[in-house]
């Protein structure tokens, strides 16, 4: 079994380096990692295996996949220079600037907690065979509301507070559900994606409310897709992220693009304190069964295809992860607040 796992680790490096796209360096990686890679395939016989073998075999595995972690961090950011260093020899630029700037004391930067965040779910739905996905911010009212169920006249247009353009037929998205609409019209089942993205809604902000924030949609559409499905995925998900079983509860929730539908909140509690104001249940992933409706403005025949839907909010998910009390912080542009994360 050890020599099998440093044929697979070989095998790994030897593809490593040829590939230049990054999306087939997640590939690659969710080839081994994942949960039906090559890696797992061989720990699944682990059962069969004498304590002293697993002895070995428990720490080779886990060095292995901190091996793999690390070489495609670096291969990722190697074909990220590549990628700007391409795009900058194509562009006259003036680099006495930067030279300056650094003179001054420019300090290395990171990600934003979002965007770590982001990347990180979108590398958990990689591994699960899922696509990613992107939309424009700036939709039509089809995108946004019809082909998701809620007609003009409909009262849940006035859930999303919305930001119309003069024409009154475009308006900035209120939700990444117009991903799951501009995903069906472009794919045929079955198929799984995640579309994560900015939104934007014309509402009051308070600590856990902004006007511009990001979601993370996802949606599954095969046959005889269930609830459990979508309950597994979901599990799966916040045990990803929080690398333990979360304290959730799962709701009846009202939604016109899906049937049923439900609301799983976080147990969430800011440090110190004990509960206050803010801390308690927090409203996370609305989620359900896509309603026969929006099946059939994708595209999709309700009666032979189904699946689930759900709609995560990412700065949401930041606060509960980094323990921060007040949503603004995040954007608020407070270098002081941003330095605190680290890109990996
Ligand atoms: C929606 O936007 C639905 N499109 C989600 C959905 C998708 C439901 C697919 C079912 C199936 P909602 O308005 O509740 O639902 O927003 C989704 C999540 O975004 C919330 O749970 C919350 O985490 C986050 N969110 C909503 N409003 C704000 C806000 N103003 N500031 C920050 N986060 C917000």
């Amino acid at each position: 079994m050890l020599q099998k796992m440093d044929e697979i680790f070989k095998d790994f490096t030897e593809k490593l380096q040829t590939l230049d796209k990054q999306a087939d360096v997640l590939s690659l990686k969710a080839s081994v990692l994942g949960k039906n890679g090559s890696l797992a395939e061989i720990l699944k016989s682990l059962r069969d295996a004498t304590v002293e073998q697993r002895k070995e075999i428990g720490p080779k595995s886990n060095a292995i996949k901190q091996d793999i972690e690390k070489l495609v961090f670096n291969k990722l950011q190697e074909i990220e220079i590549n990628e700007v260093n391409e795009k900058l020899s194509k562009n006259k630029i003036d680099f006495s600037l930067v030279d300056s700037v650094l003179d001054k004391g420019l300090q290395a930067a990171g990600l934003h907690p979002v965007s770590q965040i982001q990347r990180e779910i979108e590398d958990i739905f990689i591994s699960m065979g899922f696509d990613v996905l992107d939309g424009p911010h700036i939709e039509d009212e089809f995108h946004n509301f019809e082909a998701l169920n809620i007609p003009d006249t409909h009262p849940a247009r006035d859930m999303q507070d919305t930001f119309w353009f003069k024409d009154m037929k475009h308006l900035l998205r209120t939700h990444t559900s117009t991903i799951q609409v501009r995903g069906m019209e472009s794919r045929k089942p079955p198929f799984k994606f995640v579309g994560p993205g900015k939104v934007f809604r014309c509402e009051r902000t308070d600590a856990t409310h902004e006007m511009c924030f990001h979601q993370l949609e996802g949606m599954m559409v095969g046959k005889n897709i269930t609830v459990g499905n979508l309950i597994y995925f979901m599990k799966t998900l916040l045990k990803e992220i929080f690398k333990k079983d979360m304290e959730v509860r799962l709701r009846p929730g009202y939604f016109p693009f899906v049937e049923p539908g439900f609301e799983l909140d976080i147990r969430w509690k800011k440090p110190g304190k004990g509960e206050s104001k803010h801390s308690g249940w927090l409203e996370l992933l609305p989620c359900g069964m896509v309603h026969p409706n929006v099946l059939r403005a994708g595209g999709i025949d309700p009666e032979e295809y189904n699946g689930f839907a759900f709609g995560l909010g990412l700065d949401r998910l930041v606060m509960v992860k980094y323990m921060i009390e007040d949503i603004r912080h995040l954007h608020s542009g407070d270098l002081r607040f941003n330095k605190q994360f680290k890109a990996y």
